[in-house]
C-alpha cells in the first residue's frame, strides 16, 4: 500500500491575520490547483483559523487546516481553552496533540496528550501526534525507549479504526528550531520503531496506512533525503513554512 504523503506547516505563535491571509494567498498561488498527490496542512494559531480556512475556501485550495491544540473537555468553565467541536465547525481537519513545545512550556503530560487524542478521533476529527526525544534522552542511548513510551501513552485504549485517522511526527526536540537536523538514517531508525509499535497496538493494517512525519529543521536543502527513507512520509514543518516559497518547495518535494 502506498500512503498519501503529508507536508504540514506549523506556524507556531506567528502571523497577525493580516499576515496569514498574505501567506495563504501566496502559498495558495505557488502551489497550483491539480494536485492530489500529498495532503498539504496549514497549522496557524487559532486567530488565524477563519481567515486562513475563508482563502482557501474562495481559492477552492484542496490545502486542509489544522489547529496546534485543543482541550478535551466539550464545554465549560475552562478559560483560555478551545474545544474540539469549535475547531471541527470552524473546519479544521486535524488538531496537532503533544507538541514538544506544549508539553515543555505547558506541562503537557502522556495523559492529556491521550485525553486530547481521544477527543479529536470521538469528534471524526484526526490527531497529528507529535513525540521525540530530548538531547539529554538521546545521549543516555534510551531514544527508541522513550519515543515508543510516549506513542503507546498517546494511542492507549484507542480502536483500531480511530488509531488510524491519526498521523504521528517524529520530531527530536534538539533538532527543533537548531537547525541541526537528525541524519536520515537517525529519524527513519525511530520512524520505522514507531510502525511496528503501531502494528503491534493495532495490526498490520493500520500500520501500513498511518502516515509518520519528521520534524525538526526540515528544509529545501534536506528534505529529498529524509523523504527517500521508507518509514518516513512526510513533514511537520515550523520555520520552513513560513514563507511560501520555501514551503511550496517541501510540498514539491512531496510529490516526486
Ligand atoms: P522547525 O522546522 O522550525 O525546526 O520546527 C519543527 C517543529 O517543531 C514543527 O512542529
Amino acid at each position: 500500500m502506498t500512503r498519501l504523503p503529508m507536508m504540514a506547516g506549523n506556524w507556531k505563535m506567528n502571523n497577525t491575520i493580516s499576515e496569514a491571509v498574505v501567506l495563504t494567498q501566496e502559498l495558495s498561488y505557488q502551489l497550483e490547483h491539480d494536485w492530489d498527490d500529498v495532503e498539504v496542512v496549514l497549522c496557524p494559531p487559532y486567530t488565524d483559523l477563519k481567515p486562513v480556512l475563508t482563502v482557501l475556501d474562495y481559492d477552492k485550495s484542496a490545502v486542509k487546516v489544522a489547529a496546534q491544540n485543543v482541550f478535551w473537555e466539550e464545554k465549560g468553565a475552562f478559560t483560555g481553552e478551545i474545544s474540539v467541536r469549535m475547531i471541527k465547525e470552524i473546519g479544521c481537519a486535524y488538531s496537532i496533540v503533544g507538541h514538544s513545545e506544549r508539553r515543555e512550556i505547558f506541562e503537557e503530560s502522556d495523559e492529556s496528550v491521550n485525553k486530547k487524542v481521544k477527543a479529536l478521533v470521538a469528534a471524526g476529527l484526526g490527531a497529528i501526534v507529535c513525540v521525540g526525544e530530548s538531547l539529554f534522552v538521546r545521549d543516555e542511548g534510551i531514544a527508541l525507549m522513550f519515543v515508543e513510551g510516549q506513542l503507546r501513552a498517546a494511542f492507549a485504549g484507542l480502536e483500531p479504526n480511530d488509531a488510524a485517522k491519526c498521523v504521528v511526527a517524529y520530531e527530536p526536540i534538539w533538532a527543533i528550531g537548531t537547525g541541526r537536523t537528525a541524519t536520515p538514517e537517525q529519524a527513519e531508525e525511530v520512524c520505522a520503531m514507531l510502525r511496528e509499535t503501531i502494528a503491534h497496538m493495532f495490526g498490520g493494517a493500520c500500520a501500513e496506512e498511518m502516515r509518520i512525519l519528521y520534524g525538526g529543521s526540515m528544509n529545501t536543502g534536506n528534505v529529498d533525503m529524509l523523504l527517500a527513507m521508507p518509514n518516513i512520509d512526510g513533514g511537520l514543518v515550523g520555520g520552513a513554512s513560513l514563507e511560501a516559497a520555501s514551503f511550496s518547495q517541501l510540498v514539491k518535494a512531496c510529490r516526486k
